[in-house]
């Protein structure tokens, strides 16, 4: 697995004065570069820069705190490049093979594709008839969500990429999986057998997941208006943060038997009709409100470039189950959605109660046992027990054991970059999704939309600055459970 790491690499970043790449992807190159991490990078895009005028562009994007910003630098190359004009990947190739040997980089290629979705297969097929795959190294292409639009879509795209990487060198990006705590899932699940031996249908009652934002669509209106909620959060992230949270322990911690493991989830998932998607499946979407620091903001509908009848959902509540023998019963909740109460994502694992036998059971008002993973802002983990008062009344009462790595201060987001980056330099594809997980989570969305599409599923409207609509709430009041606080709002 670690066969490449540390290897000099040349990063062809396609995209380089994109918003990603300014907020995110240049921060985390500079933190490689600090970890020793040898690589040269060619910015491409379609507005003209200089070499000079793209390090500086690229000198803003990041915080530097050491005195060889100069070196790192001095490494980043532009060309302009529009995808469409195979031209412009011959002389990429030219400058490629320049900074290939200028460098040492030994032909070890990572083409990072962080465009809009619609030139995914061109640019892979240009790179390939300019020469630029067939190199002496290895090559990895870094592709950005979203991966398709449906199943038809991502198969399609998913044949063209073949044409040119094996599935082995597809690093399909989901940043969820590059999350300290969502890394995390396995080693506290499968590293600690107190909760390995209770996780299962026979002690625990449902699971939570949730993540919730407070910002509103911003200036990604055409994006977000044509994809919504479902597609743009739950057919990755939630699903992943499913996956890991369900999936049986690998027989060994490699790649593949991580992901046949996740794979095996996503077969598992109850197949729903109509009728139940119709009453497990809330959509919503914000109207005007106040947020927690008191600022009032717009409706949806009233956002600019927002069609003013839109009935995109800006939020989803959903209900799975998963029909294997760990899980049978157990339901798995999933919500999320813009402008909501707090920016947070939380995994909440509810165990069963204890049976109340009367002639036995004397505690009055004992609360849930509750493990909670804080996937961010905060990364920690809490448990909640119940002991008893410190008083003769002999009543009991909630207590919360809580580990946090503190990291309100550190940037979650960037880090996130920083670790998937370095797996991919290092040829470690396990944070990455393969292709049939894809596969499967897009082929239990496309049922969703089907029925969706017949307008069977009203929109529920929700304020700005709430937990979403009542209907997400009455969809585990009718199992007899309750979303639990977000542990940033409690
Ligand atoms: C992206 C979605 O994949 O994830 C965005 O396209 C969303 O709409 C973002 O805001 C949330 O990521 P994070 O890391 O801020 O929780």
């Amino acid at each position: 697995m670690d066969e490449t790491q540390k290897q000099p690499t040349l990063v062809l970043m396609f995209g380089a004065t994109g918003d990603l790449a300014r907020r995110k992807l240049y921060q985390a190159l500079y933190q490689l570069y600090k970890n020793n991490q040898e690589f040269a990078v060619i910015g491409l895009a379609r507005r003209p820069h200089t070499h000079l005028s793209f390090r500086s562009l690229v000198s803003d994007s990041i915080t530097p705190d050491e005195e060889h910003i100069g070196d790192f630098l001095n490494r980043f190359y532009y060309q302009p490049l529009d995808i469409e004009q195979p031209e412009s990947f011959v002389s990429l190739k030219k400058l490629s093979d320049e900074i290939d040997i200028r460098y040492h980089l030994g032909g070890n290629r990572i083409f990072y594709l962080s465009l809009a979705p619609r030139f995914f297969t061109l640019a892979a097929q240009n790179l390939k008839r300019a020469g630029l795959t067939d190199t002496v190294g290895w090559k990895h292409l870094v592709i950005e969500k979203p991966f398709g639009h449906d199943l038809p879509s991502a198969t399609k795209l998913n044949e063209d990429l073949l044409d040119v990487f094996d599935e082995k060198e597809i690093y399909r990006i989901d940043h969820y999986l590059g999350k300290e705590m969502v890394q995390n899932i396995e080693a506290l699940r499968f590293a600690n057998p107190i909760f390995e031996s209770v996780w299962n249908h026979r002690h625990i009652s449902n699971v939570q997941i949730t993540s919730s934002e407070t910002l509103g669509v911003g200036e990604r209106a055409n994006y977000y208006d044509q994809t919504g909620a479902l597609l743009d959060m739950v057919q990755n992230h939630m699903m992943q943060m499913v996956a890991l949270t369900a999936m049986e322990p690998p027989g060994r911690f490699d790649t593949e038997d991580i992901r046949d493991e996740k794979v095996k989830v996503f077969k598992s998932i109850r197949p729903m009709s109509a009728e139940s998607i119709s009453s497990q499946i809330v959509r919503g979407q914000y109207t005007s409100g106040v947020l927690s620091d008191g600022s009032v903001v717009k409706g949806y509908r009233d956002e600019d470039n927002i069609d003013s009848k839109s009935n995109t959902e800006t939020f989803v509540a959903a209900r799975f189950y998963i029909d294997n023998y760990r899980w049978s019963g157990v339901p798995f909740y999933v919500r999320t959605g813009k402008r909501m109460t707090a920016k947070s994502t939380e995994i909440v694992v509810q165990f069963k109660d204890i049976p109340k036998n009367p002639y036995f059971y004397h505690f009055e008002d004992v609360k849930p046992n509750l493990l909670v993973i804080h996937i961010q802002p905060d990364e920690g983990l809490s448990l909640k027990l119940n002991v008893k008062q410190f008083n003769e009344t002999g009543n009991t009462m909630p207590i919360s054991m809580k580990f946090s790595n503190n990291s309100g201060t550190s940037d979650y987001g960037a880090g996130a970059y920083v670790r998937l980056l370095s797996d991919c330099f290092k040829g470690d594809s396990t944070n990455f999704t393969r292709w049939d997980e894809v596969a499967y989570s897009w082929s239990l969305m496309d049922s969703i939309v089907a029925v969706w599409k017949e307008n069977k599923v009203p929109l529920d409207f929700y304020e700005a600055g709430s937990m979403g609509p009542a209907s997400s709430d009455q969809l585990l009041a009718r199992d007899g459970f309750r979303w639990w606080p977000l542990t940033s709002t409690e």
